[in-house]
């Protein structure tokens, strides 16, 4: 802090939703960067379990402000959804923010994914549907529309009236059926600004000003390194920039006041989309930690996340773009019980050692992993965790450490955070 970065490292749900919520405690502002309600960071807080898509999770810590940035895309309707639950649930949300920059996802955007998807071939990533790359396409095109126009009804009017026809042919086109109403839009997003215009903000100047008093801030990534746009696995990777220096782009803050980047990284490696993946276990071994794990399922789309063993050439590659000071190290009480536990360190490739992350999909598919076999540690309840934690990082497991220093080995990078269950009451915080 001041400027604290927590991000994903490998193909996004490696934990990051409880991370941020434990330095959101020593945060006063949280602010979400990149994405849209495709994420799903899921936080426990006793018995308690909230899954968040697009508001920041320290929404639950009333004392906090949180803030939507403006390289999130922001769906409304979801957007009312999560505060209306929250509301439902005790909670004010009078400390939440959006950036009048940040960019709309409009019902033709969620059409436009799906047709898409369909039209796509091998170029398929299994989207989530929530239109996040047709929205992220519009903005780029500026052609979108933005959190601040839903409180300009003229304005909002105007954009449809130029919107909804050429949208409409797009849809025609991709042999959709649907029928667009200009009238029904501009009905429903008039209405959401009433609602939700009293969020939207000029965030870059309050975190300007938050940060020069000296206030902490907490950067929230949303995705993973290697769903990055340009430096995830293109083409089956989200359309935001999940990196550190997105942090800084996607909030409207300089680079100088992020001091701190902790990258999440899970003891093993899941995916929801297609694309290659180097460590992908057989289904029956990948269900064994699906199973034991929380929600190894899509937060946002149900969908089983196929599993694999941990790949520290991903984590590698996420080292060098995002320069973390630590990893947070996620799952490890999941992993308990294998023995070995098994880590890739390298690719093998038309008969030659890859130790970095190659950018094209052809050659990450016929990747084989090369692994090391690391000696597990004993699966224990998670009474028995909660007195690990208590009794210190050197009491854990030798076998534990020992995975913990390799994987230091592997990427250069010290690990500062252990988490072995679900809580914050079974995280440790060893950084120095
Ligand atoms: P989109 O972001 O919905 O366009 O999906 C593009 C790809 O990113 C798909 O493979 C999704 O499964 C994946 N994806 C998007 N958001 C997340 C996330 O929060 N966690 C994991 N995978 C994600």
């Amino acid at each position: 802090m001041p400027g604290t970065v927590v991000l994903g490292t490998q193909w996004g749900d490696e934990g990051k939703g409880k991370i941020i919520d434990f330095c959101a405690e020593k945060a006063d502002v949280v602010v979400r960067f990149n994405g849209g309600s495709n994420a799903g960071h899921t936080v426990k807080v006793g018995d308690e379990v909230f899954r968040f898509h697009l508001i920041p999770s320290g929404t639950i810590r009333p004392e906090k402000l949180n803030i939507v940035g403006n390289g999130v895309v922001v769906d409304p309707e979801v957007l009312v959804k999560e505060i209306d639950e929250l509301k439902g649930r005790g909670y004010k949300v009078d400390n939440l923010k959006v950036s009048e920059r940040a960019h709309l996802v409009m019902p033709y955007h969620k059409l436009i994914d799906g047709l898409e998807e369909g039209l796509k071939g091998s170029l398929k990533a299994g989207t989530t549907m929530r239109g996040i790359g047709p929205c992220y396409e519009d903005k780029a095109a500026r052609i979108g529309v933005r959190f601040g126009d839903l409180v300009d009804r003229d304005l909002l009017e105007a954009r449809l009236s130029t919107l909804v026809p050429l949208k409409q042919r797009l849809i025609s086109a991709y042999g959709g059926d649907d029928v667009l109403s200009r009238e029904a839009l501009l009905r429903d997003y008039v209405g959401y600004g009433k609602v939700l215009g009293k969020y939207s903000a000029d965030t870059s100047l309050i975190l300007h000003e938050a940060l020069s008093e000296g206030r902490q801030v907490l950067f929230e990534g949303a995705q993973g390194t290697h769903l990055d746009i340009d430096h995830g696995i293109y083409p089956y990777g989200t359309s935001s920039n999940c990196v550190t220096g997105s942090a800084s782009v996607g909030s409207g803050v300089g680079i100088r006041h992020i001091q701190e980047v902790i990258g999440v990284v899970k003891a093993f490696t899941s995916r929801v989309g297609t694309g290659p993946f180097p460590t992908e276990l057989p289904e029956e071994e990948g269900a064994y930690l699906r199973d034991r794990s929380l929600g190894e399922y899509g937060t946002t789309t149900g969908r089983p996340r196929r599993i694999g063993w941990l790949d520290t050439v991903m984590v590698r590659f996420s080292a060098r773009v995002n320069s973390p000071d630590h990893l947070a190290v996620m799952k490890l009480d999941v992993l308990a019980g294998l023995d070995p536990a098994k880590v890739c360190v390298a690719y093998e490739s038309d008969g030659e050692e890859l130790r970095h992350f190659p950018a094209s999909m052809n050659v990450l598919s016929k990747c084989k992993p090369v692994y090391e076999e690391l000696a597990g540690w004993e699966d224990i309840s998670e009474d028995t965790w909660r007195e690990v934690v208590k009794a210190g990082y050197d009491e854990s497991p030798p076998n534990l450490r020992e995975y913990l220093a390799f994987l230091t080995k592997q990427t250069g990078v010290p690990v500062g955070i252990v988490s072995v269950g679900p809580g914050r009451a079974e995280t440790m915080d060893i950084r120095k």
